[in-house]
């Protein structure tokens, strides 16, 4: 089944991107993965390639609960190279105490949180009785990591080290914590950061350099009024990182990653170029049901690179999207449905663009979203959504796809993404370009 430009749940349930990674010639996105109906459950990675980042594929199942230490989940991770072979990490998961009614889910926090390693000689194959190998045991020193929550491996190599970094929490609010290991397979204890913008408990950290600047990127829970899981926010944030001691400190303000709020759990890492490309979850409240198809919810947003600049974390259109969206079409107010667009435009203080039902305008300096009209009987979720103040006239480049509008505004200064149901086809307002796909 082929999906383009976003990674969709391929029927059922599909939450966040783990170990998205350039590999032997292709990029390899998996997911958290729930087979059985379209909403959370036991979780299993399924598995996407794509050659471009906007042409992919689904093969299936990649990794699914074979051991009593994963019994009750393959949760988030990430992957790495080493010596041709791929490494995928990831946090595996044992109740304790199962709820009789739903043996998908624990009761209360009763369960227990391990580390493990699956490696494939091609990317393609996955031996889950084999090669699986728990790497870090359920860690008891609570000094160090939660036995429940503490998860969410994400892995990287440098200067003849590896590192990992995993969400925690301690007393109630979130932390990493760091492990360092000489061969990715043997890990001891390194360090840890406690921060009071780290939420109720951190999940899918992610450290990354892009040029002598150090990101730290993370998903906190319980971080604003918004009801269920959407209190869950994705930020990211310059801080330094001493490599020896694996100290982190958190130096820049917090930004939120996306300013739609639906955007959960991104996960980066480099291209075949070298670019630092995030891909994240975007969460949807509503089942999407279409004749034929197996019912599906999730799906990822459209990679994007992320730059700094000045002290701000930039998120960019990579230029594997541009070049997918390079033919104009003269016809800019009535698009097909079910086809992606790209709408670039220029909107100044008191302009609207309408597209489909969706409401983009500029007020304040302010620019501000609406989603009410398509996203209709979904009670307790953001209709609006604003970026920050931008004294800058406001450029947007949006791109429009049958259940998500991602909205750039000052070539990646700010993002506003948003799930949106049962979008029309006409536009209004003022439009410079429309791109159509190859
Ligand atoms: C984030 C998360 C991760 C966890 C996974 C389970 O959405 O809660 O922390 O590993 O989802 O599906």
């Amino acid at each position: 089944m082929e999906n383009l430009l976003h990674l969709r749940a391929p029927g059922n349930w599909m939450n966040d991107p783990n170990g998205f990674i350039y590999y032997q010639g292709k990029y390899h996105l998996f997911f958290q993965y729930f087979p059985y109906a379209p909403e959370w459950g036991t979780m299993h990675w399924g598995h996407g390639v794509s050659e471009d980042l906007v042409h992919w594929k689904h093969l299936g199942l990649a990794l699914f609960p074979t051991k009593q230490y994963d019994r009750n989940g393959v949760f988030s991770g990430s992957a790495l190279e080493k010596d041709g072979k791929l490494y995928l990490y990831y946090s595996a998961v044992r109740y304790l105490k199962t709820d009789d009614e739903d043996i998908h889910r624990a009761l209360g926090n009763h369960f227990e949180t391990s580390q493990a390693l699956v490696t494939s000689e091609d990317g393609f194959h996955f031996d889950n009785w084999k090669d699986k190998r728990q790497i870090i045991p359920v860690i008891t020193d609570t000094e160090i990591g939660d036995p429940a929550d503490t998860r969410d491996p994400k892995v990287w190599f440098e200067d003849g080290r590896y590192y990992m970094i995993l969400g925690s929490v301690y007393d109630r609010k979130g932390r990493v914590v760091f492990f360092e290991s000489q061969d990715g397979e043997n890990w001891k204890y390194a360090n840890q950061c406690r921060h009071e913008t780290f939420g109720r408990t951190m999940e899918c950290p992610d450290l990354f350099w892009i040029g002598e600047h150090c990101v730290f990127l993370g998903s906190p829970m319980g971080i604003s009024e918004d009801g269920k899981e959407y209190a869950n926010h994705a930020l990211c944030a310059l801080a330094h990182f001493d490599k020896k001691s694996c100290e982190l400190e958190i130096a820049g303000d917090f930004q939120y990653v996306d300013y739609g709020m639906d955007l959960y759990a991104p996960q980066t890492n480099v291209d075949k170029e070298g670019r630092r490309i995030l891909i994240g979850w975007m969460r949807m409240p509503k089942t999407v049901e279409e004749e034929g198809k197996t019912p599906w919810n999730g799906m990822m947003s459209l990679p994007r690179m992320v730059e700094v600049e000045e002290g701000h974390v930039y998120f960019r259109i990579p230029p594997q999207v541009e070049e997918y969206f390079v033919r104009e079409t003269e016809d800019r107010h009535c698009l097909k449905t079910g086809k992606a667009y790209r709408i670039q435009t220029v909107l100044e203080e008191g302009e609207r663009l309408e597209i489909g039902g969706y409401q983009i305008w500029v007020e304040d300096g302010y620019v501000k979203t609406d989603r009410s009209q398509v996203y209709k009987g979904i009670e307790g979720y953001r209709t609006t959504a604003a970026t920050p103040k931008s004294l800058e006239n406001h450029r947007l480049d949006i791109f429009v796809d049958a259940n998500l509008i991602e909205v750039f505004v000052n070539e990646g200064e700010y993002v506003i993404s948003h799930v949106v149901y049962d979008l029309g086809n006409e536009v209004n307002g003022k439009v410079l370009r429309v791109l159509e796909g190859k």
